[in-house]
């Protein structure tokens, strides 16, 4: 598949490095001295992740999570499935969950839940981005990248039907282009 080019930039490359500076800074701060676990949701916070882990000034560990929603990529139903699940306990440590969009919230709210659920020392949320109008449940975010307006976005990891993850900066996604069902 080649797709159509994508559509205005939102936030460009190097307002995302400032803001993944910043925010490593900040995470390195909070958790100083703590056993972090950075927990990747798969696949659209890998890039996310990558950049955020090089701006800690703090070593610690990273593992993944894949889930998939029973709705379509545009709108979640808040039905979600493990695909693969962490590779090692959270019990007693300190889990920062690592996201790159948070739009109903439904995927975060059953991630955390499910999470919580293993007793870890605590649990936080970092959202490389989220979409305050489209909540449809509260969830805490404790780390926000950057609030965008009720609009599909795609590059810097998020896709649309798995295409344009490779953009360095975030865009709209071209008019044409209409959102369909895909995995989360
Ligand atoms: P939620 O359960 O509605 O919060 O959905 C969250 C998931 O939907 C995110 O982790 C993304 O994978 C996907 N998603 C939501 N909005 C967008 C978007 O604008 N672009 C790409 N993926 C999105
Ligand atoms: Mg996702």
């Amino acid at each position: 598949m080649n797709p159509a080019p994508a559509g205005e930039i939102l936030i460009s490359s190097d307002d995302l490095s400032k803001r993944v500076a910043d925010l490593g800074a900040q995470i390195s701060r909070d958790y100083a001295g703590k056993d972090l676990v950075m927990v990747g949701v798969l696949r659209g916070a890998v890039v996310f992740i990558a950049d955020l882990l090089r701006s800690l000034d703090m070593s610690c560990e990273i593992d993944f999570m894949a889930v998939s929603s029973y709705g379509s990529s545009s709108d979640s139903s808040g039905v979600v499935r493990i695909l693969k699940d962490l590779d090692d306990s959270i019990t007693g440590r300190d889990v920062l969950i690592v996201e790159d969009i948070v739009d109903s919230g439904l995927t975060l709210n059953y991630l955390m839940r499910n999470l919580r659920a293993r007793d870890p020392g605590s649990l936080e949320v970092c959202a490389l981005l989220t979409k305050p109008e489209r909540r449809r449940v509260d969830v805490p975010i404790r780390y926000t990248g950057f609030e965008i307006p009720n609009t599909f976005v795609v590059g810097y990891g998020l896709d649309h039907a798995q295409q344009y993850r490779h953009l360095p900066f975030v865009a709209e996604l071209p008019e044409d282009v209409v959102p369909g069902p895909g995995a989360v």
